[in-house]
């Protein structure tokens, strides 16, 4: 989702890093830019929608030391030059980008015009340059002006703000990312490392309710509310693999997905201290949550079952963005687990601080050290896949899956065991994905593509692994597709049914292949194409992928030829499935 950028120092190639630093933020989706620079005593900016890949940071300014850039996925307004970040004042003295909503935008804007402000675009984020203004005007104080406004912001948000008469950058933030990166020559400030890590390794973290005034020379962190001074460390971060780096693969999709070969046995080996540890908490625990949203909310969804029939133990799955009308059940004893493969979700950040509301511990498993919901968390779990880039999540979530299961084994004394099934499974995964099996997907995608309706089904665990399959295929081809626990099939969605359908079956050698079997069977006798997943063969399958009998890891094994399917009929479709259209791959909004 939107990405953040900001510099100033006594480097004068401002702008000029500005646009490199918001390319190296693309993955996180976003359909229109911006940057503003200061350039002598007046702010000089451009603005485009559509992407910053091919532009050149020279061809805007080479003799600016500060400035500040902008990604925008839209949320209030569409998508046009004028809703495009930074946003101004009138006099296009103060600019402004933002992440998150101003939820109280209207009555501001209200209040605003009252005293003669007009708004030329429809964001929300507009409001803030005019509302500095204001109190610019009653304090002559920029970074004063900054704070009074913030505290009258009610949402989750984080600004950057300069003025063209101060050599300042001020940033604040209340519940999206804000990273400051400390350089040589200077100080940026942006929503995610990758922004300024060509720069510095050195980090400082601003939390919720923070603000950073800096001229690049000097940094001065304080409390939006109180003003008071706040202290902060200095943290190296790791060189992780380059962001921009898909070696030979066409995509970052394709090549995250390929990385699974690797990643799936990266996650199991943790310290197994750790996960014995998280076991003790959940035995301990008087009720254990797990929230997530989209694919990693499937995992959660999975890890029910994994909880269920390996472990015998009672967990309760709630989407995140549902997750506060559960607070009726929490207590200071409950237990919140949170996935999330970025750490910056926003609805997941929202169910925790509903869980520290009644005193609950929150444990953490997420993809980004350092983020967010990890340094919000009681205690962290790295799922340690690398980077993900690609929208689409695919390694992240079998990462999620591996790491979920094997905590289902240790709650029941069983880690070893656990542990060696997983890493049997990433062994036959690293097998399955060679170049004849892509091939073949190939194929199918080659057969199915032109089919607007796809449907999947699956019981146990290969239920959520039947919604997830549905999310990545709709999210890179487009198609149409739905996920459906195979036994509410004849409750309403076997309708849907026409002769041709392709259905897609998730089964593994288990007590519920039967009741799955049978399911296909209703669905190819209202002439449904069937494409059975499945370690072994079947006269019902039109289509055969084969996967490896895993046992209880099965929902790893089976979703992997979905994702190389998914990845496929996009290309084919001729999309990019990178950049899936209207979706971001951090959702900093709720
Ligand atoms: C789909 C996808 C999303 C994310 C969701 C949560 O492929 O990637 O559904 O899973 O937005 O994101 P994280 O895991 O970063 O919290």
């Amino acid at each position: 989702m939107c990405g953040i950028f900001g510099f100033v120092g006594k480097r004068t190639d401002a702008a000029v890093m500005a646009v490199e630093g918001l390319k190296s933020l693309e993955y996180r989706g976003y359909d229109s830019w911006g940057v503003a620079w200061k350039e002598g005593d007046h702010l000089s900016h451009k603005k485009e929608i559509g992407k910053i890949s091919g532009v050149d940071g020279h061809s805007l300014c080479d003799v600016s030391s500060l400035a500040i850039g902008h990604t925008r996925w839209a949320t209030h307004g569409g998508v046009t030059r004028e809703n495009a970040h930074p946003q101004f004042n009138e006099d296009k003295t103060i600019a402004v980008v933002h992440n998150g909503i101003f939820e109280n935008y209207q009555q501001l804007r209200s209040e605003l015009r009252t005293k003669g402000h007009t708004f030329t675009s429809d964001t929300d984020t507009e409001v803030a340059p005019h509302l500095i203004e204001e109190y610019l005007k009653e304090t002559g104080d920029f970074a004063h002006a900054v704070r009074l406004a913030c505290k009258r912001f009610t949402g989750r948000y984080a600004i950057l703000a300069v003025h063209a008469a101060s050599e300042t950058l001020v940033a604040a933030r209340t519940g999206s990312p804000l990273i400051i990166g400390v350089g040589e020559g200077g100080y940026f400030i942006a929503s995610d490392t990758p922004a300024f890590q060509a720069h510095t390794r050195t980090v400082q973290y601003l939390d919720d309710g923070e603000m950073v005034i800096t001229n690049g020379k000097n940094i001065l962190f304080s409390d939006i509310e109180t003003g008071g001074e706040r202290t902060k460390r200095e943290i190296e971060i790791p060189v992780s693999e380059a962001p921009s780096d898909k070696g030979d693969f066409a995509h970052f999709m394709l090549k995250e997905i390929m990385d699974q070969k690797e990643s799936i046995a990266r996650a199991v080996n943790q310290s197994e201290q750790e996960i014995e540890t998280i076991a003790e908490a959940i035995r301990n625990a008087k009720g254990t949550f797990l929230v997530g949203c989209g694919t990693a909310g499937k995992a959660c969804m999975a890890a029910e079952y994994f909880f269920s029939v390996v472990a015998e133990h009672h967990v309760n799955f709630a989407p995140a963005s549902e997750f506060k009308l559960y607070h009726h059940f929490l207590k200071k004893e409950s237990l919140l687990i949170v996935v999330s493969q970025s750490g910056e979700t926003a609805d997941v950040l929202e169910a925790m601080q509903v869980a520290k509301s009644k005193g609950a511990k929150v444990l953490s498993i997420v993809n980004v050290k350092g983020s967010s919901i990890d340094r919000a968390s009681d205690y962290t779990l790295c799922i340690n896949a690398g980077p993900e880039r690609a929208v689409a999540s695919t390694k992240a979530l079998t990462g999620q899956l591996a790491v979920l299961l094997l905590i289902a084994y240790a709650l029941v004394g069983r880690l070893k065991e656990g542990k060696k099934l997983l890493l049997e499974t990433a062994s036959m995964i690293n097998d399955m994905l060679n170049p004849r099996y892509v091939e073949r997907l190939t194929q199918l995608a080659d057969r199915i593509k032109r089919h607007e309706n796809l449907y999947i089904i699956g019981k146990s665990w290969n239920y959520p692994m039947a919604l997830e399959s549905a999310i990545k295929i709709q999210e890179v081809s487009y198609i149409h597709a739905e996920g459906f626990a195979g036994g509410e099939l004849k409750h309403g969605p076997i309708a849907l049914i026409e002769d041709g359908t392709p259905c897609i079956v998730l089964a593994g050698r288990d007590e519920v292949m039967p009741d799955i079997l049978s399911n296909a069977v209703q669905l190819r006798a209202r002439g449904a194409l069937i494409i059975g997943v499945s370690p072994e063969p079947n006269e019902i399958f039109d289509e055969w992928i084969r996967v490896p009998d895993a046992a209880s890891a099965q929902a790893i094994v089976n979703i992997i030829p979905i994702q190389v399917l998914a990845y496929f009929l996009a290309v084919q479709r001729g999309k990019d499935p990178d950049m899936p259209r209207n979706l971001a791959k951090s959702v900093t909004v709720k």
